[in-house]
């Protein structure tokens, strides 16, 4: 079953990107995430389901926006789509990159099936205020779905912003971010004290820090989690380069290096969502693939981790 939203954004998106990029686009079939068998997790405050593999825009839609440039950021964003993917994580902090991710998606992406998470990161209530009025003029959304206290950053005064904004309609969900183990303690205590529907932090097969507390501290207050740095802003290649997938990975529907790095995440039942950032369509195939297809058990999870330890 075709879904007339995606179908018009798809149209809205082609439209857009059709000057710069015209002879690069082809038109498949946009899938719906459902369609997609791409695997849903529920977020607990709501119970509406997210696919399991977002996108970061980190770096990699940070750009200057010349033709050529868009033009293959575009073809990033329709691999996304047309692997069921939904959420995209940006932030203020990230240069130029709500804004390209805006322009990209064309003048109705208010009706597609996109899910918009992005950041405060500033100080102070006013300049909070105005930085995210300036993130949604950018992302060109009337409401984004994800608001995040980026870093933890000033949080006690954007906390209530955020409620009211969230009470107004402006936002649907609100949600906190790090990626540095040093902020664990106090992102803790933020998740033990404070009604959050989101929390975004680092986990992968090198660093498993968040199995400690704060995975199983969002289990126990029903808290969403995103996971960011999934390949170790890459470097988790540098080192299985040269090395072949143990064959057992097969037995996980694993095809690629990076599945196998997503999957590892995936497979923790507590994650709801991880963003990858790619500037390749081949990488982000690669990546929602991830998101289809057996995942590892306990015991797999293990043998995963000893194997590239071992490396
Ligand atoms: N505090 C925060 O809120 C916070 C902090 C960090 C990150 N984040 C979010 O999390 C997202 C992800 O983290 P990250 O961007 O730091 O790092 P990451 O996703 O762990 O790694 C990105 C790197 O991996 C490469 N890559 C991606 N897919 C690949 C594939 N299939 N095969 C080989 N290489 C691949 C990319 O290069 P190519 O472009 O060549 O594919 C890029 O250099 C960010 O973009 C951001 O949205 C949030």
């Amino acid at each position: 079953m075709i879904d007339p939203d995606v179908n018009m954004t798809r149209r809205s998106f082609l439209g857009t990107v059709g000057a710069l990029t015209s002879a690069m686009l082809l038109a498949p079939h946009l899938l719906s995430a459902e369609e997609s068998c791409i695997l849903l997790r529920p977020i607990p405050s709501s119970g509406e389901r997210l696919p399991v593999v977002g996108m970061g825009t980190s770096r990699t839609f940070d750009v200057q926006g010349d033709a050529e440039t868009m033009g293959q950021l575009a073809q990033v964003l329709e691999a996304f789509f047309d692997s069921g993917g939904r959420l995209i994580d940006s932030s203020p902090m990230y240069g130029s990159a709500e804004s390209v991710v805006g322009e990209l998606l064309g003048s109705e992406r208010g009706k597609s099936r996109l899910f918009t998470a992005t950041k405060v990161w500033t100080d102070g209530r006013t300049d909070g205020i105005a930085q995210m009025e300036r993130s949604i003029q950018r992302l060109g959304v009337d409401v984004i779905d994800l608001m995040q206290i980026h870093n933890l950053r000033d949080w006690k005064t954007h906390l209530p912003v955020l409620r009211e904004w969230k009470q107004k309609g402006r936002i649907r969900y609100i949600g906190i971010t790090t990626s540095h183990g040093r902020d664990h303690e106090a992102l803790a205590q933020i998740l033990r004290t404070e009604t959050l529907d989101f929390v975004q932090f680092s986990y992968n097969i090198e660093d498993r820090t968040a199995e400690e507390r704060l995975l199983p501290l969002a289990a126990d207050q029903g808290i969403a989690v995103l996971i960011n740095r999934p390949f170790q802003r890459g470097s988790l290649f540098h080192k299985t380069r040269g090395h072949q997938l143990p064959a057992w990975s097969a037995e996980i529907d694993c095809h690629s290096w990076a599945q196998f790095f997503l999957k590892f995440i995936i497979a923790h039942p507590i994650v709801t969502c991880v963003i990858p950032a790619t500037s390749k369509v081949k990488h982000m195939t690669d990546n929602m693939a991830a998101g289809v297809g057996r995942l590892p058990d306990a015991d797999m999870r293990r043998r995963m981790v000893a194997h590239v330890s071992a490396l």
